[in-house]
């Protein structure tokens, strides 16, 4: 099947949530699904933030129903925030996928950590979203629905080993984005290897938007309002960089195309910008050994473990 970004196939009655909605990727992949028909739970840690995206949807996709987005609080760096937040979505019944979204893309100089505990990057942008998938994993398995895991290409270009994946020493931000990204990354594959060997109908694929720029990107009041100095900035680098609105397709393609598998990794066609396409992903990332590893830390660190087996059951009656 050829797959258009700009005219995606009929989602009407499907459910998807996307965590960091309010605003970049996330606003632009919920927006994609809201005109192909689907139902947006918008998440994001700021109930006017989310208010602002979930009015712009509205202005610009007007035949939208009224209720296509829903609003969900959810910090993705606060463990009984996510765990409220699934147990609502829960309540309602199944869910067509996840989109793991949300993230700090410009981290603190210095190591800082959450309510939990955590060091404030990994959290938010691997560990909650690992509690996710677990309170969320039944609800799947209802829908025999799809969770993507935004990984990047930082992975490739510098891929560190997270040995310590909460930096406890060897702090820098860009070490800890990148960390964060490679733990997300083989999260998002060792999910696929366990749910496989669970026979949980639920695939879990990773994607990554390219390099995608606010300044590059159209002005949506609320959402995004760049600066003049910024547009300017980013318009240098358009032989490399995109729109998040063109950043969010292979978001949503991963969520969406029945093409697309388990365990695939996708992103845009030259690696930063482009039509969506399958890719290999940094060998780091896919190694098993490191999976495994993760997912022992990441089991440990936010007190969750997948029900596999209460997942395969569900899927079954
Ligand atoms: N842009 C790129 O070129 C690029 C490249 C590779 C990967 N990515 C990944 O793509 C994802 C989105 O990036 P973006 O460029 O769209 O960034 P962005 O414009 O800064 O948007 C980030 C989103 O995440 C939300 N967020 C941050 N911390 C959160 C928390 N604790 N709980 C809930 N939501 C939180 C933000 O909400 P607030 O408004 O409340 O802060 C916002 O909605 C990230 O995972 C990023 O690592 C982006």
């Amino acid at each position: 099947m050829t797959w258009d970004p700009r005219s995606l196939p009929d989602l009407s009655g499907r459910v998807y949530l996307v965590t960091g909605s309010n605003a970049g990727l996330g606003y632009f992949a919920s927006e994609q699904l809201v005109r192909a028909g689907a139902r947006v739970l918008m998440s994001g840690r700021h109930p006017n933030r989310l208010s602002a995206a979930r009015a712009a949807i509205r202005r610009r996709v007007p035949d939208a129903s009224p209720d296509a987005t829903e609003p969900l609080i959810l910090d993705t760096s606060n463990l009984g925030s996510v765990r409220s937040a699934a147990a609502s979505v829960r309540g309602r019944g199944g869910l067509d996928g996840v989109l793991f979204n949300a993230g700090i893309v410009h981290p603190p100089r210095s190591r800082e950590t959450t309510i939990d505990g955590h060091e404030v990057v990994f959290a938010t942008n691997a560990l909650g979203h690992f509690a996710l998938g677990g309170e969320l994993l039944t609800a799947l398995a209802v829908s025999a629905g799809r969770m993507v895991w935004v990984g990047s290409m930082s992975t490739a270009l510098t891929p560190y080993d997270p040995v310590d994946p909460q930096l406890t020493t060897r702090y820098s931000a860009w070490r800890s984005y990148v960390q964060s990204k490679v733990a997300t990354a083989a999260l998002g594959f060792e999910a696929d290897r366990r749910l496989r060997a669970a026979g949980v109908p639920v695939e879990s694929v990773v994607a990554h938007p390219g390099y995608s720029t606010g300044g590059r990107t159209p002005g949506i009041v609320g959402v995004n309002e760049p600066s003049r100095a910024k547009r300017f900035r980013d318009n240098l680098q358009a032989a490399f960089a995109q729109s998040k609105e063109h950043g969010a397709w292979p978001l949503v393609r991963a969520l969406a195309d029945p093409e697309v598998a388990g365990g695939e990794f996708w992103g845009p066609k030259t690696g930063s910008r482009g039509i969506p396409t399958r890719q290999n992903p940094s060998k780091i990332t896919h190694d098993p050994e490191v999976g495994a590893r993760m997912w022992a830390f990441a089991e440990a660190a936010a007190g969750v473990k997948w029900p596999f087996a209460e997942a395969a059951a569900s899927a079954r009656t």
